[in-house]
């Protein structure tokens, strides 16, 4: 599928507003510890969590589709990785239209590391937001909608489990060509004695 993404034009999701994340919604020191990493099965935590946002039966319908190698396992720690998929999906969910398509897709990199990409078909982001997505308290909502938590959150998250997370989007008024966000995070491997 070929779309019309591209990567944020430099200062997009750069090292510096990536610092910014950092220094003003850093890991408390210590949390770290709270990480349970183990090889885990990124297909099933992304069924995990469109299984949750879709028994909220108050918000409109988007379809879920999944087609994240069954096989591929990541490490990293679930419950953190639940989160994360529950926040970018609610965040693909809110920007899409009535039936909006939000897929997620894997692969293995050259270096051996997974990325998930979780794409939508929404609005998009413009060049000077992608800039502050995830920034704490930055949102779009409305009053009551949003905190501007939830991809600062995510970062963090990302951050504690040695991983890396990107993004890709544009938005004109009249062509919305949807967001993708890429996800990073070193292979799980059982230890085979
Ligand atoms: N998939 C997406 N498509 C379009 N815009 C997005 C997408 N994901 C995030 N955004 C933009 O990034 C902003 C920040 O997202 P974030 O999840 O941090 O906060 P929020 O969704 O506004 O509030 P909260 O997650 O706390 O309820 C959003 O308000 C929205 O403008
Ligand atoms: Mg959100």
């Amino acid at each position: 599928m070929h779309r019309d993404l591209h990567r944020p034009r430099k200062g997009g999701t750069t090292s510096a507003k990536r610092f910014e994340a950092r220094s003003r919604f850093g890991p408390v020191q210590g949390r770290g510890q709270d990480n349970r990493m183990a090889p885990c099965n990124g297909a099933d935590c992304a069924d995990e969590a469109a299984n949750l946002l879709l028994l909220d039966p108050g918000t409109k319908h988007v379809s879920f589709t999944n087609d994240c190698d069954r096989e591929l396992l990541v490490f990293a720690d679930p419950q953190k990785l639940l989160q994360i998929f529950i926040n970018l999906y609610s965040n693909a969910r809110d920007a899409c239209e009535v039936n909006g398509k939000i897929t997620t897709t894997a692969r293995i990199k050259k270096n051996g590391r997974i990325e998930i990409m979780v794409e939508d078909d929404g609005i998009g982001i413009p060049d000077h937001e992608l800039d502050r997505i995830f920034e704490p308290f930055f949102t779009t909502k409305g009053p009551g909608a949003g905190t501007g938590l939830g991809l600062a959150l995510v970062f963090t998250m990302m951050e504690e489990m040695q991983g890396e997370i990107d993004v890709r989007s544009t938005s004109a008024p009249d062509h919305p060509t949807g967001t993708r966000f890429l996800l990073t995070l070193n292979e799980g491997r059982y230890n085979v004695a």
